[in-house]
C-alpha cells in the first residue's frame, strides 16, 4: 500500500514525532509513505513531494518544526477572517485527488487544526480516504483531550515566567505576558497556573480591568512587590471586542495586542510600573517536550493502523489516557474551549489568581 502524509496550518512541536510514527508503522507494513510538502498546497501542479524511508526519518522525532514545511495560507484555506469558513472549489479539490491517484496513493493521513481537518473532510466527502491527527498548540480541538504541541508552548510559558518573576522582583514591578491561544484560554491558563501568575485573562472569562488593578494593589497590601499576569491573545474586556493585530487578505485574521493595551491600564489604575512581553512564535518553536514526543508518536502509529483496518474519515482522539478516534466530522463541529465554571479555572481561583471577572 502506499500512503500520503501532510501537515497543515501553523507548525508544532511534535509534527516531525507523528512522521517518524507514520513511516515507522507503515514501513514495518510494508508500505511506502509519499510526504506532500507545504501542506494541500504539495498536492497541486506541480506535485510537491518525497519519499518517506525510515533511514529519511531517524532521528526526527526530537526536532522543533516540520521536515515537510505546512502553510496555513494557500489554495486550500478554508478558515476565514474571525470563525469563518469557505468551501474548496471542486476545480483544485479534482486535480489534487487526481494527483494523488496518479502517484498511486490510496489514502491520506492529514495532520492539522481545525481549518485542516475541515480541508480533510472535504477530500472524505469528494471520495478520497482521509485520517486526521489533531495538532495545535492551542488545545481547541473538540473530541480529544489533548493536542500534541500544547505542552510545549505551555512550557515555554512557564520558562518565560519564570525569568520575569526574577526581574519583576527586582524592580516592583507589574509583568504582563501575552500568549497565543486564538479564541482559547489553554495555554494562558495553564501556563499562568504553572507559573505562578497573579492573574490570567482567556477569552472566555470577558475581564474588568479594574478588577485586575484592585487585585494587584490587593496584592501589594498584603506585602507582595510584584504581579505577574498572563493575558491571552484573544481576551476580550467585558463589553468590548478582540485586539487585532492585522487582517490579512487571506486566512484568518492575526490577533495581537491586547498585553500593552492591559500593560498601559495597569500601569495607570495600579501607580506601578508595569512592562508587557508578547511571547509570539517562541511558544511554536523549538523541541517538543517528552509528553508531546510521546503522544505524537502514538498519533501516528494510529493513524497507520486507522488506515490498516479501513476505517476512514476519522481522526485520531486521546481519551482518559487512551488513543482512540473519532469522526472528523465530529472533531471539527466544536472547539475545546476552558469552562469558566470548570474545575481547573476553580483551582485557580482557590489560589487567589484573578481572572478579571
Ligand atoms: O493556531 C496556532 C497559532 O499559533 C495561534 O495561537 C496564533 O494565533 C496563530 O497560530 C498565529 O499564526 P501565524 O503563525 O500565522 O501568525
Amino acid at each position: 500500500m502506499k500512503i500520503g502524509l501532510l501537515n497543515g496550518g501553523g507548525d508544532c512541536p511534535g509534527l516531525n514525532a507523528v512522521t517518524h510514527g507514520v513511516v515507522g508503522t507503515a514501513t514495518r507494513l510494508g508500505w511506502e509513505v509519499i510526504g506532500f510538502k507545504e501542506g494541500f498546497e504539495g498536492l497541486l501542479e506541480p506535485v510537491n513531494y518525497k519519499l518517506l524511508k525510515v533511514e529519511k526519518t531517524e532521528g526526527i522525532l526530537k526536532l522543533g518544526g516540520t521536515i515537510l514545511g505546512t502553510t496555513n495560507r494557500g489554495h486550500f484555506s478554508s478558515k476565514v477572517g474571525a470563525g469563518g469558513v469557505r468551501r474548496i472549489p471542486k476545480e483544485l479539490m479534482d486535480e489534487a485527488i487526481k494527483n494523488l491517484g496518479d502517484l498511486g496513493v490510496e489514502a491520506l493521513v492529514c495532520v492539522g487544526g481545525d481549518g485542516t481537518l475541515t480541508t480533510a473532510l472535504e477530500f472524505e466527502e469528494a471520495g478520497f480516504p482521509v485520517v486526521g491527527v489533531p495538532k495545535t498548540i492551542d488545545n481547541d480541538l473538540g473530541a480529544t483531550a489533548m493536542t500534541f504541541g500544547f505542552d510545549s508552548a505551555t512550557q515555554v510559558v512557564v520558562d518565560s515566567l519564570d525569568r520575569l518573576h526574577t526581574t519583576a522582583e527586582s524592580h516592583q514591578r507589574v509583568m504582563v505576558l501575552e500568549v497565543m491561544g486564538r479564541h482559547a484560554g489553554w495555554i494562558a491558563l495553564y501556563g499562568g497556573i504553572g507559573g505562578g501568575a497573579s492573574a490570567i485573562l482567556i477569552p472566555e472569562i470577558p475581564f474588568d480591568v479594574k478588577k485586575v488593578a484592585d487585585s494587584i494593589i490587593e496584592r501589594g497590601k498584603r506585602g507582595f512587590r510584584s504581579a505577574l499576569v498572563v493575558v491571552a491573545e484573544g481576551a476580550v474586556p467585558r463589553g468590548g471586542e478582540l485586539t487585532i493585530e492585522a487582517a490579512p487578505e487571506q486566512g484568518e485574521v492575526r490577533l495581537g495586542g491586547i498585553g500593552m493595551r492591559v500593560a498601559a491600564e495597569l500601569s495607570e489604575l495600579t501607580g506601578k510600573e508595569t512592562r508587557c512581553t508578547t511571547l509570539g512564535h517562541l511558544q511554536r518553536g523549538g523541541s517538543p517536550t517528552s509528553l508531546d514526543r510521546v503522544l505524537a508518536t502514538r498519533f501516528g502509529v494510529k493513524a497507520v493502523k486507522l488506515i490498516e483496518e479501513k476505517r476512514y474519515g476519522r481522526m485520531v482522539s486521546y481519551q482518559q489516557y487512551h488513543v482512540g478516534s473519532v469522526t472528523i466530522r465530529e472533531a471539527v463541529r466544536k472547539l475545546n474551549l476552558v469552562d469558566p465554571e470548570g474545575e481547573i479555572v476553580e483551582a485557580a481561583k482557590s489560589i487567589g489568581v484573578c481572572f478579571g471577572d
